[in-house]
């Protein structure tokens, strides 16, 4: 009876300590949130994708559901199904959500890429269509990435927004966001931004404008979306420092490493690398009081924009195989996350 009581006890142990092991809770011990990209059509039909996503993560961000083109196809027409029914698995599954993203230059609808009006024209649409996202989601979205991509190394980004509203706009979708929603985090979002670099200069100094100007930008998005070459780590933990002193909380947004497609045995060694920059990022991360979330673009190499947008050069890029098994880059994460040392985070 001892025995069996004692391998009883051993047996819950171990399931336990092994279940334990999600993303989510190693993550919330240092108070970071842990977030993924999700696809509205593959909740439905794919019963192991809602599990894992459960199991380990604690905020999704929209991966294309809440893009311009997605929720207002035609001028005046919100089409909100698809967001709405991630918005609906977030709320079930006690998440948190990340709306992905009110301007942007990509992902438009076509009636916006054909648009050749005046500024205050512009202007109504921009504001009509951050009031009525911003409003639908009022209260059930917390984060919001206001404003993507806007900056390029050399200073404003030339898109439809800044060639007709000029610079301005940026504040000014802050504030119909603000307005909105006035609970919500308002995010500016960008990728190459992680580190010290001419681009991060630029966003750095916009967003010291817009914080002295009192608009309520709260965080900025650093998407990293690296490759097995890393990054610089000590330039990545100085720049969270820069931000964090404009009083901006810090938020990794679309973290993902591509691998090249090679043979078996480079491959194993990519995965390897890979591993190493999830468990580097992941830690200063946690050990910077500024950082608030380490989110994936997605979860499973299964569902990723890589080999599309890479012209099938690159593949593997996330913590989950294609069939859900837990890869060397999710233990990284794990590690990074139980590495950190402790640190007094609010
Ligand atoms: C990507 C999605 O992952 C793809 O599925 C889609 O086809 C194109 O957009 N920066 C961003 C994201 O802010 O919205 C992009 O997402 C990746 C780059």
């Amino acid at each position: 009876m001892k025995g069996l009581l004692t391998s009883l006890f051993i047996f819950l142990l171990f399931s336990g300590a092994a279940s334990s092991q999600t993303l989510k809770s190693s993550a919330e011990y240092r108070k970071v949130l842990m977030g993924t990209a999700v696809r509205a059509y593959a909740l439905p039909i794919d019963k192991r994708y809602r599990n894992t996503l459960a199991q380990n993560f604690n905020k999704i961000t929209p991966e294309n559901d809440m893009k311009m083109a997605r929720v207002q196809p035609t001028e005046g027409v919100f089409t909100f199904a698809k967001a709405d029914s991630v918005v609906e698995f977030a709320r079930k599954n006690s998440m948190l959500i990340h709306g992905h993203t009110l301007v942007w230059h990509q992902e438009m609808p076509s009636w916006v890429e054909r648009y050749r009006g005046n500024a205050p024209a512009l202007e109504k649409i921009l504001k009509s269509h951050i009031q009525t996202v911003v409003g639908h989601y009022k209260g059930k979205v917390q984060y919001w990435d206001v404003v993507n991509e806007a900056i390029e190394r050399h200073g404003y980004r030339n898109t439809i927004w800044y060639d007709t509203l000029g610079k301005d706009f940026i504040r000014r979708a802050f504030i119909y966001a603000h307005n909105a929603d006035p609970a919500a985090k308002l995010i500016y979002n960008d990728y190459d931004i992680a580190t010290e670099n001419q681009k991060s200069k630029k966003v750095l100094s916009l967003l010291s404008r817009l914080r002295k100007a009192g608009t309520p930008v709260c965080a900025v998005g650093l998407q990293m979306h690296i490759s097995e070459n890393g990054i610089n780590y000590g330039s990545f933990r100085r720049m969270i420092q820069k931000y964090a002193s404009l009083g901006l909380e810090v938020h990794i947004t679309e973290m993902d490493v591509k691998i090249k497609k090679a043979d078996e045995k480079t491959t194993v060694r990519s995965l390897e690398k890979q591993k190493v920059i999830y468990k580097k990022i992941a830690r200063i991360c946690a050990e910077s009081p500024a950082c608030k979330s380490f989110t994936t673009w997605g979860f499973t190499d299964k569902y990723t924009w890589i080999p599309g947008f890479t012209g099938g050069r690159y593949h593997k890029p996330l913590l989950f195989t294609e069939s859900y098994a837990r890869k060397p880059s999710f233990y990284g994460v794990i590690d990074g996350f139980r590495k950190a040392q402790p640190m007094d985070k609010r």
